[in-house]
């Protein structure tokens, strides 16, 4: 199998590596006194998940992260980004952590350091505590006050282990596909609610990054945004159009406020009319004081990519944009396979809104896979489809973006979200019935991939 063929170019001491998120992986919902998060309930909840599957047990990771993290340590890969529970850690969304949720993930990272892995942490995953969703979630600015009293709190208690820090996982998926689309937990489909959402999770960044400042100067903290290629489908005015208003929609209306401390009148033409208002008046969704609070400096930019989408102008379509994906492409989500986006979004960031380090922290692929009668998982695509993206951020270090780092989505096979367990992410296969773990021929290559690098001085 091929390499990426200019390995070389990565710096010495760049941190190749994978990812998971609590909800996805970790099970043991109701053990260690974890609470319920908006995903158990969302999961329940009849017709929101693919044949009803729930994170209850998934790669039952709380009982297994030893053996897990054994598995990783063998394969070589030197960084790990995990995300910790806020349910787990804090069930009822304020007050004292829970000690038992403290003492997991305090095993859990003191077991990366003990096998020389270096860990990522992100504070919020996505399982909001149920009581604040009880008490309004997202879209209720007293959420992001929540947060960054949590987020003080678990500096407190697990500061101690980790350099790397993420505040939040993608804002477009917690407020837009959550709010707004309706495919994700809570699932509502209200475009006012989504902006405040939007809003209140970069509120919520800010106030959790003023806390890392104060308690643990020492940590390197950045937010994730999850970056989309967009093009537009022809030259016609109107489809150029479409991917302008996309492009504000999925990627400007949270670059701009992270790292240009605005929302610019395009930003503003777009969603003005959900309630994107600022200023003095009463009520108003941005207040003084929050884009400074929001563009304060971060240590890195996190970058999550999975897609590059064709736009096309069609009034009948929600927005009046219809969304394709760039094909072909083996992704059993039909997202796209064009290495060169990741080239763009990396390049883009840098030139347009921030020079700090850049992670990748999230990039992959779902795929059919399955045992063969060998016993193996063979997904060529996926080895394909890492080659490229490997290559395309080696490439943007050759143009001068400082990409620090690269997580694989995902380490296993895990809970996607509103698919259950129907989209395979992992570079592990995850024999649900048994939680037999069977490395990939990905996850082979990736181990190679890395000891090579490694081996190169
Ligand atoms: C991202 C999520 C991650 C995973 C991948 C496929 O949007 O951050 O948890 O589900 O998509």
């Amino acid at each position: 199998m091929e390499f990426p063929a200019n390995l070389d170019a990565f710096p010495a001491g760049f941190l190749f590596g994978t990812a998971t998120a609590a909800y996805q992986i970790e099970g043991g919902v109701a053990e260690g006194g974890r609470g319920p998060s908006i995903w158990d309930t969302f999961s329940h909840t009849p017709g929101r998940i693919h044949r009803g599957d729930t994170g209850d047990i998934a790669c039952d990771h709380y009982h297994r992260w030893e053996d897990d993290l054994g598995l990783m340590a063998d394969l070589g890969y030197p960084a790990y980004r995990l995300s910790l529970s806020w349910a787990r850690l804090q069930p009822s969304g304020t007050g004292g952590l829970n000690p038992d949720g403290v003492a997991f993930y305090r095993r859990v990272l003191e077991g990366c350091h003990r096998r020389g892995i270096t860990p990522l942490v992100t504070l919020y995953h996505w399982d909001l505590p149920q009581p604040l969703q009880d008490a309004g979630g997202w879209p209720e600015r007293a959420t992001a006050e929540r947060f960054g009293e949590y987020g003080g709190r678990v500096i407190e208690a697990l500061g101690d282990l980790t350099t790397y820090w993420i505040t939040i996982n993608e804002p477009w998926c917690v407020s837009f596909l959550s709010h707004a689309r309706g495919v994700q937990a809570p699932g509502f489909t209200d475009d006012r609610l989504a902006i405040r959402a939007a809003h209140h999770t970069l509120v919520a960044h800010g106030l959790a990054l003023g806390e890392f400042r104060s308690r643990l100067p020492a940590a390197q903290v950045g937010i994730t945004n999850i970056l989309g290629a967009v093009n537009p489908a022809s030259d016609a005015p109107a489809d150029v159009e479409a991917a302008r208003v996309l492009d504000i929609r999925m990627n400007r209306v949270f670059l701009e406020p992270c790292y240009l401390g605005e929302y610019s009148d395009d930003v503003t033409e777009v969603f003005g009319r959900d309630g994107l208002n600022a200023g003095e008046t009463q009520g108003a969704l941005v207040q003084p004081g929050d884009l400074e609070l929001i563009a304060a400096p971060t240590d890195f930019v996190g970058v999550n990519h999975y897609t590059n989408m064709i736009a096309t102008a069609d009034p009948t379509a929600r927005r009046g944009v219809q969304i394709r994906h760039v094909e072909p492409t083996p992704s059993t989500f039909g997202w796209s396979d064009t290495p060169d986006a990741l080239h763009g979004i990396l390049v883009r960031v840098d030139r347009e809104f921030s020079q700090l380090p850049v992670f990748v922290t999230e990039n992959g692929i779902s795929l059919n896979d399955y045992v063969d009668p060998d016993g193996r998982v063979n997904d060529v695509e996926r080895i394909d489809y890492y080659r490229g993206y490997i290559e395309a951020v080696g490439k943007a270090i050759s143009d001068g973006v400082d990409v620090r780092g690269y997580m694989a989505w995902s380490f296993l096979d895990n809970f996607e979200w509103a698919e259950g367990y129907d989209k395979r992410f992992g570079l592990v296969y995850v024999d649900y019935p048994t939680q037999r773990r069977i490395p990939k021929a990905s996850a082979r290559w990736y181990a190679e991939m890395i000891a090579r690098f490694r081996s190169r001085a």
